[in-house]
């Protein structure tokens, strides 16, 4: 298949990342290869194996729910009719990374883009940027939760606020979704669960996030994430444990235009970094970990 469209590079806080045209695209199914539906087949058979007794059941359910299968990509206009009906979201093909304020839009307004190419096969381990199979199969299941779906909406109401507010702003909203949408763990009665797209779609971070001795797994607290740093070239140093989805509904109602103005005062937190106020599930022994232990 052709690979996508790379219009320019952009310096975000994820990195020096690829920006595509950020035209809504319609997904070439059509045009999707053997080669490429193998991937995903791969792929999700793999982690779906992994997840049950990982992921929160939720995100499981979701995926059946949706009708997603290893036996091909699955076509966004068959999923848009369930997910439609049980949330009002809509999927929306894109070329991969949006600019920050395009991103948020979309989400405000309940659509969220998904990268219609799926890696090489060659990539099936690690790919630097976020494909069909991190978007579809990591973030879209839990768009069919109603909290998370809310949440998801809220999301991106307060990024085009921040955007309004300044880059110190954003930074700070970009740890909660780095935090909670892409590593989020959530504790559960069977004991700590994955939510985070970034760990489902990992195979590594799947089982490093919950069995590592080496990470920091710490109870979520809104300001306490807002102020900590992260890695994005390793696996996450710490994990937030949040209680529920509605715990994350009910951190972000208020305004968070005054957090900004605290937060701007502040020192962030290194990502390794344990506080004495911390809810500490396990503290990391932080093994494998580079010297650079500021970061
Ligand atoms: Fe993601």
């Amino acid at each position: 298949m052709n690979q996508p469209r790379r219009v320019e590079h952009q310096e975000t806080d994820k990195g020096y990342v690829p920006v595509y045209t950020t035209a809504v695209v319609e997904q070439p199914w059509a045009d999707y290869k053997a080669e490429d539906h193998a991937t995903w087949g791969a792929l999700y058979q793999r982690q779906r194996e992994l997840l049950v007794g990982r992921a929160c059941d939720e995100f499981l359910r979701a995926q059946d729910e949706m009708g997603m299968t290893p036996h091909a990509i699955p076509r966004f206009d068959q999923l848009n009719e369930v997910l439609g009906a049980a949330t009002g979201w809509t999927l929306v093909g894109v070329e991969g990374l949006l600019p920050e304020l395009e991103f948020f839009d979309h989400l405000a307004n309940r659509r969220f883009p998904v990268t219609w190419w799926i890696r090489r096969p060659d990539q099936i381990d690690y790919i630097a940027e976020p494909d069909l199979f991190h978007d579809l199969f990591g973030h879209v299941p839990l768009l069919m939760n109603p909290l998370f779906a809310d949440y998801m909406e809220a999301y991106g109401r307060g990024g085009v606020k921040a955007h309004g507010i300044g880059p110190e702003a954003l930074v700070n909203l970009t740890r909660l979704y780095w935090y909670t949408v892409e590593f989020g763990l959530i504790n559960t009665p069977e004991g700590l669960r994955i939510y985070g797209s970034g760990i489902v779609s990992s195979k590594g971070e799947s089982l490093y996030s919950l069995e590592s001795d080496a990470p920091n797994r710490i109870g979520f607290d809104l300001e306490r994430v807002m102020r900590t740093r992260y890695r994005i070239d390793t696996f996450q140093k710490t994990y937030f444990v949040i209680d529920s989805f509605a715990q994350l509904i009910a951190a972000t109602e208020p305004d968070f235009t005054p957090i900004y103005a605290r937060l701007a005062q502040r020192e962030a937190f290194a990502a390794g970094k344990v506080l004495e106020s911390d809810q500490v599930f396990t503290r990391g022994s932080g093994e494998g970990w580079a010297t650079d232990a500021d970061v």
